[in-house]
C-alpha cells in the first residue's frame, strides 16, 4: 500500500467517524452544515437533510429525503430556484438566529422566512415527521416554531402535513411540481385549496384550473376515487374560521406513504413504499381520463367516458352549437326557466358535483330546506345534500351555469338541477291525475290518502314501524317527499304538483282539527299552483299501518264516507 492510498483510506475513515459522531437531528446558532457529506438525521432515522444533486444535474440543493429508501426520494427542497453550482454551499443559523443557505462568497441563496422573534438561542431540528423546524431552544411548547418547512411545501405532501390555508396569517401551503427530474424549481402544476363558500382542492396549470378533486362530501373528495378513509389511511378536511386544509395520515407507522404533484401533470395519490419490490407503488393517480379535464364539456354538459361523444347534454338541455367537436360551448335549456317558485328540479345521480366557485353550503339544513332556499333564489341552479354520510345532511347550492360535471359508473353523487315546470310536467304529454280518497269517520277528517299511480306502493320499502302517514311525514321532514312516488312514475310526473299534493295531504292530517283545511279549501289548493300553503305539522295519526290503511271490512263502520276524485288541470 503506497502512502497515498494509506492517506486516502485514513481520510475516509476520519470522515466516517466525523460523520458518525455528528449524526444528529439538531444544530444551533452559529453552527452549520456544509456540502461535505454531513447531514442531519431525524431521531428515528427516517429522514435525512443535506446537500444533493437531482437527476443528472450537477447543481447543489439543500433537501430532505428518506434515509432508508434506496431510491432517493427528495420530499422537500430549500433553495429550489437558486441552485449552487459548486460544493461551497453552507446551511447555517447566523448569530442573530436566521436560517440561511450560503454559497461560496457568503452570498445568501435562500433564507427562511421566520416572522417571529427568537427570545433565546435558536435551534434547527429535523423531526421524525420530516418537518424541519426552527425554534427557541428554551421553548416548552414544541408546537410553537419560529419557522417550519411544512409551511413551504415542495411537490410532496407527507402525512400530517397541511395543504391549504392558515386564514389568520394568510399563509397558503400549496404543492408545486418540479420543472423536471433535474430541476426542482416550481413547474407548471400546483395543487392547493381554493377559498370559496364551499371550498375544494384544485390542481392548476399555471393560473388555469386543470383538475378539481371535487367537493368534500363528508367522507372523501368526490372526484378522487382512491383517497378513501380505510384501515391504513385517514383523510381529513378542515374548514373553520382559522384554518382551511386537507391532511392525510397513516395509521400503521410502518407504512411509508406520500402524495406527490409530479412534473408530468399527475397527482400521485398515496405512493407507498414496498419493501418487497424496493420501489414506490402508485396506489392511484389523477387525472385519469378525458372526463377529468377541467370543464371539458362546458355548461350543463355531462362527461361520460363510455359514450360517444363523451360530452352529453343533461336531460332538458340541448347542444348550444352543433359545431364540429366544439364542446366548450356546452348546452342550453330546451325550455326557459321562470326563475321563481314555479320552477322545479330533476334529480340526477352518479355525478361529480359541479365547479363550486359560485356556491354556498350550510351543514345544518336538510334537503327540503335546501330545495326551498334554492327555489327562492333565481340564480340557484342546483342543490344537494353537502354530506352524503348516512341518510345525507346539509345543503350545498350552486349559482350560475353548472360546469365540470362528469358521470361515474359507481359511487358518484346526487344533484338536483333546476328545470322549468313545463320541462318537468310535459315529459310524457299525459295529463296529471291524482286521485284523492277522503276517508271521513264520524264527521272527522281522518286523513287524506293519496293513491293511484303517484303512491309508492311497494310495501317493502316502507319503514316497518311506520304507517303510510308516518312514512310520508318522515320523508317530508327529511325533504325527500318525492321518494313517496314510485320511481317508475317519478320521471314522468310533475314534481312540484306531486309535492303540493303530499303537502296538502299532510295538512289534512294535522293533530288539531281546527288546523286542518276544509274540503273546499283542499279542492282550491289542489287546483291552484300558486296558492301559498302553510307548513304542515306532525300528523295526529302516526298509528301503525294496520289501523290506518283503508280496510274493506272496516268500511261499513264509517257512517258518512265521502270519496272525492280530483283531476288536476294541467298547468299548461
Ligand atoms: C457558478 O455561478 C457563478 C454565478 O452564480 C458564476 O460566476 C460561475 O462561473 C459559475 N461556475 C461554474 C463552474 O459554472
Ligand atoms: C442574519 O441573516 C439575516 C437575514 O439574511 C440578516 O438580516 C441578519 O443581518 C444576519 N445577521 C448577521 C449577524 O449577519
Ligand atoms: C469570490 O470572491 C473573490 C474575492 O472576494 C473573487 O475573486 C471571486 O471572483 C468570487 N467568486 C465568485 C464566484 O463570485
Ligand atoms: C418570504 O416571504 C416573502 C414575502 O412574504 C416572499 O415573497 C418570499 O417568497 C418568501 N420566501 C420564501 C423562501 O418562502
Ligand atoms: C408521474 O405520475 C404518473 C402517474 O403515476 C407516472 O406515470 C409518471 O411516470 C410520473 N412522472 C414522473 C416523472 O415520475
Ligand atoms: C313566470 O310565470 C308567470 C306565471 O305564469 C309569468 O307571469 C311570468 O312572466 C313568468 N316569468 C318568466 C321570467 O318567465
Ligand atoms: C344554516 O342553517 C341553519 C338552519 O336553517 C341556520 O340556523 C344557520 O344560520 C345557517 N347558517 C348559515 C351560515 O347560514
Amino acid at each position: 500500500m503506497d502512502i497515498r492510498s494509506f492517506l486516502f483510506i485514513s481520510f475516509k475513515l476520519l470522515c466516517f467517524f466525523y460523520e458518525f459522531s455528528y449524526a444528529s437531528d439538531t444544530i444551533s446558532s452559529s453552527q452549520s452544515i456544509g456540502d461535505d457529506g454531513r447531514t442531519l438525521v431525524s431521531e428515528d432515522g427516517t429522514f435525512e437533510l443535506g446537500f444533493f444533486s437531482p437527476g443528472s444535474s450537477k447543481n447543489r440543493y439543500v433537501g430532505i429525503w428518506y434515509k432508508n429508501i434506496p431510491v432517493k426520494t427528495v420530499v422537500w427542497v430549500a433553495n429550489r430556484v437558486n441552485p449552487i453550482n459548486d460544493s461551497s454551499g453552507l446551511l447555517v443559523i447566523n448569530s442573530t438566529g436566521s436560517l440561511l443557505v450560503l454559497s461560496q462568497n457568503k452570498t445568501v441563496v435562500w433564507s427562511a422566512n421566520s416572522t417571529k422573534e427568537a427570545k433565546s438561542l435558536v435551534v434547527l431540528q429535523l423531526l421524525n415527521s420530516g418537518n424541519l423546524v426552527l425554534r427557541d431552544e428554551q421553548t416548552d411548547d414544541l408546537g410553537s416554531y419560529l419557522w417550519q418547512s411544512f409551511d413551504y411545501p415542495s411537490d410532496t405532501l407527507l402525512p400530517e402535513m397541511k395543504l391549504g390555508w392558515d386564514l389568520k396569517t394568510g399563509l397558503e401551503r400549496r404543492l408545486s411540481s418540479w420543472k423536471s427530474l433535474d430541476d426542482p424549481s416550481p413547474g407548471d402544476f400546483t395543487m392547493g385549496v381554493q377559498i370559496q363558500d364551499n371550498p375544494e382542492v384544485v390542481i392548476w396549470k399555471g393560473s388555469n384550473k386543470f383538475f378539481r378533486t371535487g367537493l368534500w362530501n363528508g367522507l372523501r373528495f368526490g372526484g378522487l376515487m382512491s383517497i378513501l378513509p380505510n384501515p391504513v389511511f385517514g383523510v381529513n378536511f378542515v374548514s373553520n374560521e382559522d384554518e382551511l386544509y386537507f391532511t392525510f395520515n397513516v395509521k400503521d407507522k410502518s407504512v411509508i406513504s406520500i402524495i406527490v404533484m409530479n412534473q408530468t401533470r399527475y397527482l400521485q395519490e398515496q405512493l407507498t413504499w414496498s419493501e418487497t419490490t424496493q420501489s414506490w407503488n402508485v396506489y392511484s393517480y389523477m387525472p385519469r381520463d378525458h372526463c377529468d379535464n377541467y370543464g371539458l364539456c362546458g355548461a350543463y354538459g355531462n362527461c361520460i367516458t363510455t359514450r360517444s361523444p363523451i360530452c352529453q347534454c343533461f336531460e332538458g338541455f340541448k347542444p348550444k352549437s352543433i359545431g364540429y367537436m366544439d364542446w366548450s360551448q356546452g348546452c342550453i335549456r330546451n325550455k326557459p326557466l321562470n326563475y321563481s317558485k314555479l320552477d322545479g328540479f330533476i334529480k340526477f345521480d352518479g355525478l361529480k358535483w359541479p365547479d363550486a366557485t359560485h356556491s354556498w353550503v350550510n351543514s345544518s339544513m336538510n334537503l327540503r330546506q335546501c330545495r326551498e332556499k334554492c327555489l327562492d333564489n333565481p340564480s340557484c341552479m342546483a342543490y344537494t345534500n353537502s354530506d352524503i354520510r348516512g341518510e345525507g345532511s346539509g345543503c350545498a347550492m350552486w349559482f350560475g351555469d353548472l360546469i365540470d360535471i362528469r358521470q361515474y359508473s359507481d359511487s358518484g353523487q346526487d344533484l338536483y338541477i333546476r328545470m322549468s315546470a313545463s320541462e318537468l310536467g310535459t315529459k310524457d304529454g299525459t295529463k296529471m291525475k291524482i286521485v284523492v280518497i277522503v276517508v271521513t269517520t264520524t264527521a272527522t277528517v281522518a286523513g287524506v290518502l293519496i293513491v293511484g299511480c303517484y303512491i309508492y306502493k311497494s310495501k317493502k320499502k316502507l319503514d316497518n314501524n311506520l304507517s303510510l302517514t308516518g312514512h310520508a311525514w318522515k320523508l317530508w321532514e327529511e325533504g325527500k317527499a318525492l321518494d313517496l312516488i314510485d320511481p317508475f312514475f317519478r320521471e314522468s310526473c310533475n314534481a312540484s304538483e306531486a309535492i303540493r299534493c303530499i303537502h296538502i295531504s299532510l295538512l289534512c292530517m294535522e293533530q288539531q282539527a281546527d288546523d286542518r283545511p276544509t274540503m273546499s279549501f283542499v279542492v282550491l289548493m289542489l287546483g291552484s299552483e300558486t296558492a301559498l300553503l302553510p307548513q304542515p305539522k306532525q300528523p295526529g295519526f302516526l298509528m301503525d299501518r294496520k289501523s290506518l290503511e283503508p280496510d274493506p271490512s272496516s268500511k261499513p263502520q264509517c257512517s258518512s264516507c265521502n270519496e272525492v276524485t280530483i283531476s288536476l288541470l294541467d298547468a299548461r
